[in-house]
């Protein structure tokens, strides 16, 4: 099952596909992988590098998850900003953080290098920037920040974009690649070095035994000694964390533009904010674009898409927007990623909820659970302890989600509906309330309507329709179902249930 929403990233043009086999039968392992994303696939290759005999597992192919969906920024900055960093962890804790982001940048380009890797790698600037006094102090508090942590930057008055700008903050040595490329190449590497492979497989559970631990898939039962969980969401029920991160989603364009702009990563002071590359060395005016974030499973009307090419029109002289897509992330109660062993196992490790940096910390976070599995130090494992607790930073941020996950169990009984088929327009799909009842239907091209119960399989939430991906999306825990209830991301484990579609009609009768 590939990604089943409406778009594919731009970098799917350019990358080949994998084809490894399912696993069809038992196997044992120093280390089981779940997720081939860039956490799990740095992890596996940096303990095959190790000698470490290692098994990765995806539900899905590699790459085709979040990185694939990525935009390819490779920068030390990080999403909460340098000033809250630094003001809710500490200088030390902050140091730390962003030592590591270099550091996995480098590992980055040291593998491509290696490797001799052909993701079109490329060293560059960050530029953070204001377009208009608005913006002006959160540069200005960012540029604080940056000489408290000692972070090799300039303050300028304008960034290098055809259009005004009023300060920013340029950082050196940063970095761009092709995030599909890169990963895909990982996985060959470790194959190579004797790691085993498999996709289209699915982790259905997992528990210790006897000093082991038993990860049960759809065909197979894996025996390993560590168990590393870097999938988009690996975390079953069992880890408390799952109440702890909050699933968003973000949309991207590429818009063919007649301007040049410097070799660059910019992004801005909205909030929340617009981020903009040059796709590739060979395409320097095609631009990568993305913003307009927003919760997961909030159905607004405003089209984030059409948000971000009004911002490209606005900015750029554009002459085409080829290509669009989203991608969903997660963001911690507290900011910071959780990366390291589940607090009631001892050879369970997790890594999630990188905010927007997932390239980076995702490379960090393997580095870091590769570390920890061959007992070398990491100053980062304390740093981002699954144990840790910061109720002054999650308190008023983990009350806004309770609240916003409260409503989606209760109020979105109430609200929201359509209350005939017919409302439906052919390809997409509503909830629609007849009488007491509710039901999720997608009406296909032909007018063909599938009716499913809304109740999402993880916990209840009621699902929304995406109607930019045509995807039913559960705002709770970031679960995701293409258009006829197939899960393909998050933490559900079965399918919408269907209805019969004489139960739409038996009730429209009595209406
Ligand atoms: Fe948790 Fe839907 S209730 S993903």
């Amino acid at each position: 099952m590939d990604f089943d929403g409406k778009n594919r990233p731009y970098w799917y043009e350019h990358a080949d596909t994998t084809n490894f086999p399912h696993l069809m039968e038992n196997a044992s392992c120093d280390t089981a992988v779940i997720g081939g994303g860039i956490t799990g696939l740095t992890a596996a290759l940096a303990l095959s590098q190790a000698g470490h005999d290692v098994i990765l597992i995806d539900l899905n192919r590699i790459g085709r998850g979040t990185t694939g969906h990525s935009t390819g920024h490779l920068d030390n900055h990080y999403d909460i900003g340098l000033t809250n960093l630094v003001k809710y962890f500490g200088l030390s804790a902050a140091r730390t953080f962003i030592h590591a982001k270099r550091h996995a940048i480098d590992c980055i380009e040291d593998w491509n290098k290696s490797y001799r890797l052909d993701s079109d790698f490329q060293r560059i600037g960050g530029c953070y920037y204001a377009e208009d006094a608005d913006g002006v102090q959160a540069v200005q508090d960012e540029i604080d920040a940056a000489n408290k942590l000692e972070l090799n930057m300039t303050a300028c008055n304008t960034a290098p974009l055809p259009f005004e700008t009023a300060k920013a903050m340029c950082l050196p040595e940063q970095a761009r690649f092709l995030p599909m490329v890169y990963v895909l190449a990982l996985s060959r590497f470790i194959f190579l070095l004797g790691g085993r492979i498999y996709e289209m497989t699915r982790m259905e559970d997992f528990h210790e035994q006897h000093g082991k631990i038993l990860i049960e898939t759809t065909h197979g039962r894996i025996e390993a000694n560590h168990l590393i969980l870097a999938g988009h969401t690996s975390l079953t029920g069992k880890l408390s964390l799952q109440s702890r991160i909050f699933p968003h989603m973000s949309f991207v364009i590429a818009a063919q533009v007649e301007d040049e702009i410097e070799d660059a990563l910019y992004w801005d002071t909205h909030e929340p904010y617009f981020y903009t590359r040059i796709a590739s060395t060979q395409e320097p005016r095609l631009l990568i674009i993305g913003g307009a974030d927003r919760q997961t499973g909030d159905d607004k009307e405003e089209d984030p898409f059409q948000t971000l090419e009004a911002y490209a029109r606005q900015r750029y002289r554009v002459s085409a927007v080829p290509s669009r897509w989203s991608h969903e992330y997660f963001t911690s109660a507290d900011g910071l990623p959780f990366v390291g062993r589940v607090p009631w196992a001892d050879r369970v490790y997790v890594a999630a909820a990188y905010s927007g940096d997932g390239l980076t910390l995702g490379t960090a976070a393997g580095l870091l659970l590769s570390d920890i599995i061959a007992g070398r130090d990491n100053p980062l494992a304390e740093v981002l302890s699954p144990e840790r607790v910061k109720p002054g930073v999650a308190g008023p941020k983990v009350a806004h989600f309770v609240t916003h996950i409260g409503r989606h169990f209760v109020k979105d009984r109430i609200s929201h509906y359509e209350y005939s088929v017919e409302a439906i327009p052919p390809g997409e799909g509503r909830l629609i309330k007849i009488e007491d009842h509710v039901h999720a239907v997608y009406k296909d091209a032909e007018g063909k309507t599938t009716v499913m119960s809304p109740v999402c399989r993880h916990m209840g939430c009621i699902v929304h329709w995406n109607r930019f991906e045509q995807t039913w999306d559960c705002p709770c825990h970031g679960g995701r179902y293409n258009c006829y209830g197939h899960v393909f991301t998050g933490p559900p484990r079965n399918p919408l249930k269907r209805e019969p579609a004489k139960v739409l009609e038996a009730r429209t009768a009595l209406h």
